[in-house]
């Protein structure tokens, strides 16, 4: 809703508070030698793996590999959103946030109109729930919630209403300009009229409780109009970002260990009503990686429900787009499919909770389901399908992160097709220099590389970055694995000179080398830090000299295959000469 928070800001940010105060404040820390230590609050854990270290102003833990910034500890801890994090940051330092003047920030009378919107919405929410008890026609839609089972309590917490059957009874009340941009108004033979009109309302709430949207079903059905109307795209709503019911269900629990995640409106109202107070249903549209983020921040585990015919199922499998796009280690989803014929309104009424939950003990692993699609669809038993099959899961295999569930699942279909699908897709997913800094996985105790050690130390200690200000790089005489993420690491700490490694990693948040950095600050370079300047420089010179080799001697191939131009003749010149 605001517009873009200046950089400098955030750096200062990241000066004015300490790390240890903030996460002190959530997870009581304890004082262990340099580093600060507690439980992980993000994994379970008897004995403490969880360090914050002062002067990097970084968090990590060594159990779960949670790492980051004063700013990712919030996010994480609270499920807050960058900006939200950075909101509460700056209202812990009392100061005010100066949204930048761009073309993406709102001028002052912009952010009055969406506060404008936002009460106004807000007060109609009020004003249909109120037509529930009071409207002269109520008893139609009375009745119609009662036929459906629903309770009064169940309507409160819902905030459900009752838009009368009435061509203009907002706009006596409310302001018509905006009543039309916030989404309320129609426009038909030069008339404004009330989109909502005969139905039950069901106010769509973002994750702070704000109303922001409604969807209005029909009391009566009607082939002539739409079972369903929702609010169309408005400055507040955009459906593709929001769900319905994360509100009401995390003011049940801020934590709940899992969200199931269904297709309607009336599912989530009648499983908080039996009790199942965890689901959310996305707005009409098919499930967004956006949507997913959005509850990933509030629970490790989505569990995706749909009807079991083939149009449900047919959801299920665009559902992972994008699934595949956030899955990672500490996120799990899973897939259940109703019997046919049944929502999980008309499911769980039928067979009661207990038979609905047992049926989410039992949805069906990621893998499972994305793998039978295959033995489904496709004859596993011939070559061709083998390939079809290879071909048809790339495009998802490729858009996960690197995480085990990905080598695992790279190996579940290694089995599938008979072929070793992993080379093929390696290659096309990373260059190969970004691939050599990322910390090895499986194997714990590894020997780190030269360059990785050094680039770690820039990291951890950004201030290194004088002796390279001294005796500048030339990086056209080097050659090592990485050299491109080096030089980038490098060129940020000049241009920028952060204070902390919290501030470089701010320069990486969302960008795709966010987690060779944060792995970097991680790393464990097992130097005492008064040792740290000496190492640095030691371990600096001697793969500068090796690097210089490795480039003499690329050169000197290639000079005896291909050939050599005149700039690279000069380069082996310079470097044979030394
Ligand atoms: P369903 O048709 O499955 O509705 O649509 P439902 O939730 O089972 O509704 P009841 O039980 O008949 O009341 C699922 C969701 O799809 C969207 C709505 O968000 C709805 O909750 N939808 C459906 C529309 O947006 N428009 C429609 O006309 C129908
Ligand atoms: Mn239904």
């Amino acid at each position: 809703m605001s517009g873009r928070i200046p950089r400098q800001f955030i750096d200062e940010l990241l000066v004015r508070v300490d790390i240890v105060d903030v996460i002190d404040s959530h997870v009581p820390l304890k004082k262990m030698g340099a580093n600060y230590s507690a439980r992980c609050p993000f994994h379970s854990e008897k004995t403490p793996s969880f360090s914050v270290n002062q002067n990097r102003q970084f968090f990590h833990c060594f159990g779960c590999h949670a790492s980051g910034n004063v700013i990712t500890f919030l996010m994480d801890f609270n499920h807050l959103t960058f900006i939200e994090a950075i909101e509460e940051l700056a209202a812990l330092c009392g100061v005010d946030i100066p949204y930048e003047n761009n073309t993406n920030s709102l001028a002052p009378q912009e952010k009055n109109k969406l506060l404008d919107l936002q009460q106004l919405l807000s007060h109609i929410a009020t004003f249909y729930s109120q037509q529930l008890k009071q409207h002269p026609q109520k008893e139609t839609a009375v009745n119609y919630l009662k036929g459906r089972g629903i309770h009064g309590e169940t309507a409160r917490d819902f905030m459900l209403g009752y838009a009368p059957d009435e061509w203009q009874i907002l706009s006596p009340h409310f302001n018509t300009p905006l009543l039309c941009e916030a989404g309320m108004l129609a426009f038909k033979n030069d008339q404004y009229y009330e989109r909502f009109r005969q139905r039950i309302m069901f106010p769509i709430r973002n994750k702070r409780g704000l109303v922001i949207g409604f969807g209005g079903r029909i009391l009566k059905d009607d082939p002539k109009q739409p079972k369903y109307l929702n609010s169309p795209e408005t400055p507040l709503f955009h459906k593709g970002n929001e769900v319905y019911g994360l509100y009401e269900l995390l003011k049940k629990n801020t934590r709940p260990v899992r969200i199931l995640v269904v297709e309607g409106y009336m599912d989530v109202v009648t499983l908080a009503q039996n009790g199942i107070t965890y689901a959310v249903a996305a707005l009409g549209t098919s499930l967004s990686a956006t949507q997913l983020e959005l509850l990933f921040r509030s629970t490790p585990e989505i569990i995706l429900c749909f009807d079991g015919d083939k149009a449900g199922k047919e959801a299920a499998w665009r559902a992972m787009d994008a699934v595949f796009s956030v899955i990672n280690d500490n996120r799990q989803v899973r897939v259940l499919l109703l019997p046919t014929e049944h929502d999980p309104d008309s499911l769980i009424r039928t067979e009661g909770p207990e038979a609905f939950s047992a049926r989410i003990a039992q949805a069906t692993m990621l893998s499972d389901f994305f793998c039978a699609h295959f033995q489904d669809t496709l004859n596993l038993t011939s070559i061709e399908g083998r390939a079809k099959l290879v071909n048809q899961a790339k495009p998802y295999l490729l858009k996960l992160a690197d995480c085990f569930f990905k080598e695992m699942l790279f190996k579940k279909l290694h089995e599938l097709s008979q072929f070793d699908v992993t080379p093929a897709l390696e290659k096309a997913m990373h260059s190969a220099q970004a691939q050599s800094l990322l910390p090895p996985r499986q194997t714990k105790q590894t020997r780190h590389s030269l360059e990785r050690l050094t680039l770690a130390m820039l990291v951890q200690y950004p201030h290194l970055i004088e002796k390279l200000n001294d005796h500048p790089i030339d990086w056209e005489t080097l050659d090592f694995s990485g050299i491109a993420i080096f030089k980038a690491i490098v060129q940020t700490i000049q241009t920028h000179q952060p204070a902390t490694t919290a501030q470089l990693l701010e320069f990486y948040r969302d960008k795709p080398e966010e987690k060779i950095i944060n792995a970097l600050a991680a790393l464990p370079i097992l130097v005492p830090e008064t040792a740290v300047d000496t190492e640095f420089n030691g371990a600096l010179n001697q793969f500068l000299v090796h690097a210089k080799q490795t480039r003499i001697e690329k050169l000197l191939a290639q000079e005896t295959a291909v050939g050599l131009d005149a700039h690279e003749k000069a380069i082996l010149r310079q470097l044979l000469a030394r």
